[in-house]
């Protein structure tokens, strides 16, 4: 299925913050109100991602939260504050990649995630499933980051099963089915950034990892640095329902350009090769970021999906 690829030019990088922000939050508010039985006892799912860009998006969305922030700090009771807060807050998060450093060491991406945002908005342990960098192994960790995140779509498998078996009218009774993961281990909003040269989470340009077609996560090295990473493959990012790159300034403008408007003798960016058959790829773009783009690209001309 054609992946669909939708281009936003906002007017500077807070607008396009403020974007970002206000689509996480609707994380969960349409299978919340929908109330579709397809997606009843399914996760909410959200994958986050390092870099500047994204943290950005964290402090905001913290700022824009300050009720349920407060009311957590205060340790009080949502019933008696009535401040629950809008459904994100209760997703299961995800992260993208991770540098092989420990959470404490600067360079953590979960490290970031939980201070910038999982901390101060308050999500529990059983909602949070990030990578373990730290470690003598970086091909086991990635193995085990894989396996937390089919526990974690695991964890209401029975839950899903059975609303499965009442959607199809089947009798509740006896032992419950075996629910389809391919159905339900979906990504309701993977968000990525882009490097310079094109990389996104932490898949390079010419690394082994461009070409994983069946594993989840692999261990992968910066091209410049070798440091040692964790990334989330095209076949796991393939599975979100909505995918959204952010980028802003114009040390962004080539990756950009390279990524939504290669020449024909351009080797694809790693962005560029990222699918998303069941939903669509957004582009958060500051002018700057999309000032290489074609005017057409840059005003919103919907991309003709891949054939
Ligand atoms: C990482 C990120 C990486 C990042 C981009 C953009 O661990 O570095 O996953 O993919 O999102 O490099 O980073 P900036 O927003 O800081 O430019």
């Amino acid at each position: 299925m054609a992946t669909k690829r939708v281009i936003e030019v906002l007017p500077g990088a807070n607008a396009v913050t403020r974007r970002a922000a206000a689509l996480i939050e609707a994380v969960g508010e349409d299978s919340a109100s929908r109330g579709d039985p397809s997606t009843l006892g399914t996760l909410d799912t959200l994958v986050l991602a390092g870099g500047n860009t994204p943290r950005r998006v964290y402090e905001h969305l913290v700022k824009s939260n300050a009720e349920f922030v407060q009311a957590r700090l205060r340790d009080l009771d949502a019933e008696d504050t009535q401040v629950y807060g809008p459904p994100f807050l209760y997703a299961h998060v995800f992260l993208g990649d991770e540098r092989c450093v420990a959470p404490e060491h600067e360079r953590s991406n979960v490290g970031m995630t939980r201070a910038c945002l999982l901390e101060p908005l308050g999500y529990a342990e059983e909602q949070i499933h990030l990578p373990v960098g730290a470690g003598e192994d970086p091909q086991k960790a990635a193995r085990e980051y894989e396996r937390e995140i089919h526990r974690a779509f695991a964890s209401n498998w029975e839950v899903r099963a059975r609303v499965e078996q009442i959607v199809r009218g089947d009798a509740l009774d006896g032992p419950v089915p075996p629910p389809d993961p391919e159905r339900w281990e979906r990504f309701d909003l993977i968000m990525l950034g882009l490097g310079e040269d094109g990389h996104t989470a932490s898949l390079f340009p010419g690394s082994p990892a461009l070409e994983e077609t069946g594993r989840w996560v692999v261990a992968t090295e910066h091209p410049e640095t070798g440091e040692t990473r964790l990334s989330l493959t095209y076949p796991c990012l393939a599975r979100a329902r909505r995918i959204l790159f952010v980028a802003t300034g114009a040390g962004k403008a080539e990756a950009v350009r390279r990524t939504l408007e290669p020449t024909p003798d351009e080797t694809p960016t790693p962005a560029a090769r990222v699918t998303c058959p069941n939903g669509e790829i957004l582009f958060l773009l500051d002018d700057a970021a999309a000032s290489g783009l074609s005017d057409d690209l840059r005003n919103g001309t919907p991309q003709e999906p891949e054939a």
